[in-house]
């Protein structure tokens, strides 16, 4: 792999990979989003070109990743024509001890919790900055909301103990619009004691569509780091 300079983009280069590694021939395989999967996508598209992998099929959680597939030449699918999804590889935002995530980082987290449930073997992929001791010590958690309930919602959130902010676009003027047409609010929480309880309440408001608390999904977490300047990669 090329060198550079950026440790970051070094440690999602080469977790990406590792996973990537450990897809096999004759399976579905999900495919996440973000800066980290995308990686993981384009080495399993390297992987068929050269012949070490066969008869993959993908299942891409947004846009992004559909493109990306396309780009990398990795043939698709869609959730009604498949029994089931052997493996998914996929990013996160934040990663607490318990393997639980906060992700919507890019505003995918509907589709990818989707696709991420659903594989027999989910691999998150996060370079080392993404681990902390309790989730929402760093990032927002993302809510997919439809648009018409924008104003209940984000009353309902603050309620809950939340601060609630619309996401807006970068290079785009107003909200960012996810893949579905719905809006996202991002909130802080200053005690997310209880990560599997506030997940299911936020998706029991009206308009809810989904939040971006991940837990008991992840299967196994495979970690970039650096180690005495060298990219290393282990299993939390
Ligand atoms: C997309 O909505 C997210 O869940 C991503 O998986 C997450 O934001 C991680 O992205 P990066 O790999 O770009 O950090």
């Amino acid at each position: 792999m090329a060198a550079n300079n950026d440790p970051v983009k070094t440690m999602k280069q080469e977790v990406g990979k590792a996973a990537a590694d450990r897809v096999k021939s004759d399976s579905v395989v999900g495919l996440g989003s973000g800066s980290t999967a995308a990686y993981a996508i384009e080495y399993i598209g390297n992987r068929l070109s050269k012949g070490e992998l066969k008869n993959i099929v993908g299942v891409p959680t947004s846009f992004q990743s559909e493109v990306l597939a396309k780009k990398f030449g990795i043939p698709l699918t869609t959730l009604d024509a498949i029994d089931g999804i052997d493996i998914a590889i996929d990013g996160a935002d934040e990663v607490d001890p318990q393997k639980n995530l906060i992700k919507g980082g890019g505003a995918a987290h509907t589709r990818e919790k989707v696709v991420d449930s659903l594989a027999n073997e989910f691999i998150v992929v996060v370079d080392s900055g993404k681990l902390v001791d309790k989730l929402g010590s760093s990032f927002l958690l993302p809510v997919e909301v439809i648009p018409m309930a924008v104003a209940p919602v984000m009353n309902s959130l603050s309620k809950l103990g939340g601060k609630p902010e619309l996401r807006m676009g970068v290079k785009k003027a107003g909200p960012v619009v996810t893949d579905q047409g719905n809006l996202v609010i991002d909130v802080k929480f200053d005690n997310l004691d209880n990560p599997a309880e506030l997940e299911k309440t936020i998706n029991n408001l009206p308009g809810v569509l989904e939040n971006g608390l991940f837990v008991g999904v992840a299967d196994i977490v495979l970690v970039g780091e650096i180690k005495d300047g060298k990219p290393e990669i282990r299993e939390l």
